[in-house]
């Protein structure tokens, strides 16, 4: 699809990953609406970008997702493309007893699955009036083997990478909407610094690979030390009748 003259919304778009992406889509001329919780974090997010805006709100929170959708539809007829980038982790020891595993797991489910099925049922009517638009869902190399600091997490994210197939089948005969998924190896965010983050990749290491990836139509998108798994599991999946 086109790299420029989108109009692109990125869930958690004041730090980190998303905004790698938010960066890279707005220096070659497309329109940038970041989200985060933190009104702080996204003025100052907004001073490293030009023509972008911010819609402050937990996307975890059914009614923020409703109020983004609504201003999304209202105020920026011309989205067509979505980037379901927040995401919850916890280090969850499940050897411990008193460690509240259920209680993180809930809130990383919530976050990385749920609320993305529910953020993307309803902004895909407007998504669906545009000649080309595009759903992209960060999920991460965890989905193709979970560990023993992040096990709630990675089964969230396998969660969504199986709802992400799915949805990309549902639209496989629609020419208008591709289905993307980013698989980001480690990353040196805010959001890794607790399980060794200071030693993965840049973020605009993965922001440089999805924009390749839109530019291409290619939907599938792993980035650094995924490739070798994805290498490996995709094509054996891809062949499994579905
Ligand atoms: N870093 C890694 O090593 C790595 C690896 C694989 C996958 N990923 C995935 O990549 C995505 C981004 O991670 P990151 O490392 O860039 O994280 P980060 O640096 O911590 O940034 C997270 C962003 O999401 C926002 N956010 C968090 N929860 C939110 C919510 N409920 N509603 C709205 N915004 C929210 C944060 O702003 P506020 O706090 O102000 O809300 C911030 O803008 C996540 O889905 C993560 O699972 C990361």
């Amino acid at each position: 699809m086109k790299t420029t003259g989108n109009t692109i919304f990125i869930s958690g778009g004041s730090a980190g990953i998303g905004l790698a992406i938010a960066k890279k889509f707005n220096e070659v001329g497309n329109k940038i609406i970041i989200n985060g919780r933190s009104e702080e974090r996204l003025q100052s997010a907004l001073k490293q970008l030009d023509n972008a805006i911010a819609i402050q709100g937990d996307l975890s929170v059914k009614a923020d997702r409703l109020k983004i959708a609504e201003e999304l539809k209202n105020n920026h007829p011309t989205l067509n493309i979505i980037i379901n980038n927040a995401g919850a982790a916890f280090m969850n020891n499940l050897s411990d007893s008193n460690n509240n595993s259920a209680e993180k797991a809930f809130e990383e489910i919530n976050t990385n699955y749920i609320s993305v099925i529910d953020f993307t049922a309803l902004t895909l009517p407007q998504l669906l009036q545009q000649e080309e638009a595009a759903i992209v869902n960060v999920s991460s190399i965890a989905v193709f083997r979970s560990n023993k600091y992040l096990p709630t997490y990675s089964a969230s994210k396998a969660a969504l990478h199986s709802y992400t197939q799915g949805l990309r089948d549902t639209f496989a005969e629609n020419e208008n909407l591709g289905v993307y998924e980013l698989y980001p190896p480690l990353v040196n965010t805010e959001f890794s610094a607790e399980i060794g983050g200071a030693n993965g990749i840049p973020a605009s290491e993965v922001a440089d690979e999805l924009f390749d990836a839109l530019g291409k139509d290619q939907f599938e998108v792993p980035v650094g030390d995924t490739k070798k798994i994805h290498e490996l599991v995709i094509p054996i999946t891809e062949n499994v009748p579905h």
